[in-house]
């Protein structure tokens, strides 16, 4: 016969594997240990190599008093060595849970010892403690499980058995969550980071530094979310977005490269690149790379028919082509090209007012026009410095072992 609590576990197992946002997990474990064992506080400490990770804490005397932004903002992500000393440590080395009834009692004589600095300088007391190690399938410690001062009322009591044998159970199919959301993380980050470092392999032949596809992924953000898009549709014109001249790696250096204006034939060649982009990019399944195929087709479109490749006119013309096409356009203007230097701000927004409703899409140059503060603060984050103009170009100055890392 199962107990509630154990009834509950097994729901709460069911819920956590259906989140893959690592914060976000670990915040609801968090959560739900707090309510297994009516604890006051909580962190969790993350093993990564020979450092424990503090990502998370719940508190409800801090909430209370400074509210959750707050609270998460003084208790900011730090490491620590994981040695006996300290008491997560301890736990992460040995893998058995600690239940302390009160820190202070702790013997001198121990080998960890409690570290009263925090509740020092927020004033809050510590006084009983549960903390499990999270293992894997593996038996593996991935992480510390730590609850702070059980209440029963208003009074601050010891854990109990009971809650140390159901928050073991908890961690356990806890750490399993873990592991797969962090899996998940790493593939989305190597994912996309891959797109950002084969972009800026495009944009280095065309004498562009990786910094214009960082901006022009910003403000095609920024623009996104004015506009009303969703969370999702502005962060998957985020990420697709810096993939728009993908198709450059097909055009000949002699045109790519060449000083001066290209005769109608070049042109033409040119004009290709955003042909061969989305030939690179057809056939796949994944949303993120079905919309950088419609950005790289279409970010050359004008609203009056006068574009390239199709010649689509205003609302044929894909709403994130329109989008990158302004950012794309506004960073070519507003940053220093090897054969200009960044106009003026005055001048950058009126050439984009004359392109007002034949070049770019009336609504998306107003709420660009209105974002220009946030606009403005990407430009500076990501503005470009003398060395990266030649980054892939200045071979002869590298050490090479260094890539060798
Ligand atoms: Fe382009
Ligand atoms: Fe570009």
């Amino acid at each position: 016969m199962l107990t509630d609590g154990f009834k509950e576990l097994l729901n709460i197992g069911i819920a956590l594997s259906s989140v893959h946002d690592l914060d976000k997990l670990l915040d609801m474990i968090l959560t739900e240990a707090q309510k297994l064992t009516s604890a006051d506080s909580g962190s969790i400490y993350l093993v990564e190599g020979d450092k424990l990770i503090f990502k998370t804490s719940r508190s409800n005397t801090y909430f209370k008093r400074w509210g959750e932004k707050k609270t998460r903002e003084i208790f900011k992500s730090f490491e620590m060595p994981i040695t006996k000393q300290s008491i997560a440590g301890y736990v992460a080395l040995t893998c058995q849970p600690l239940n302390i009834p009160d820190v202070q009692t702790i013997p001198q004589d121990f080998e960890f010892h409690y570290n009263p600095t925090l509740d020092k300088k927020y004033d809050y007391k510590t006084v009983s403690m549960l903390v499990i190690p999270m293992l894997n399938r593996d038996e593996k410690i991935i992480g510390v499980l730590q609850l702070i001062n059980s209440l029963s009322g208003n009074k601050i009591v010891p854990f109990t058995d009971e809650h140390q044998k159901i928050t073991t159970s908890f961690s356990s199919q806890a750490a399993v969550a873990i592991q797969n959301a962090k899996l998940t993380e790493d593939l989305k980050s190597a994912h996309f980071d891959t797109i950002f470092r084969l972009s800026a392999a495009a944009e280095y032949r065309d004498k562009e530094t990786g910094n214009h596809i960082k901006r022009v992924s910003h403000y095609s953000k920024i623009i996104a979310e004015n506009l009303g898009l969703s969370q999702q549709d502005s962060e998957l014109i985020f990420w697709s977005s810096p993939m728009h001249d993908i198709g450059k790696l097909g055009i000949p250096d002699a045109i790519l490269q060449k000083p001066g204006k290209l005769t109608p034939e070049e042109r033409a060649v040119m004009e290709q690149h955003t042909v061969i982009g989305a030939m690179v990019l057809k056939d796949t399944t994944a949303d993120v790379l079905k919309k950088s195929r419609i950005v790289a087709l279409t970010h050359h479109e004008k609203m009056d028919g006068t574009g390239y490749p199709l010649k689509l006119k205003g609302n044929e013309i894909p709403i994130e082509g329109k989008i990158v096409a302004l950012a794309d356009v506004y960073d070519a203007l507003s940053s220093k090209r090897c054969y200009k230097e960044p106009f003026s701000d005055e001048k950058v927004i009126s050439i984009l007012k004359e392109g007002n409703g034949n070049h770019f899409d009336e609504k998306i140059l107003d709420v660009f026009l209105s974002s220009i503060n946030e606009i403005n603060t990407i430009r500076e984050k990501y503005s470009d410095k003398e060395e990266d103009f030649d980054k892939f170009a200045d071979f002869k100055n590298i050490n090479i072992l260094e890539l060798l890392k």
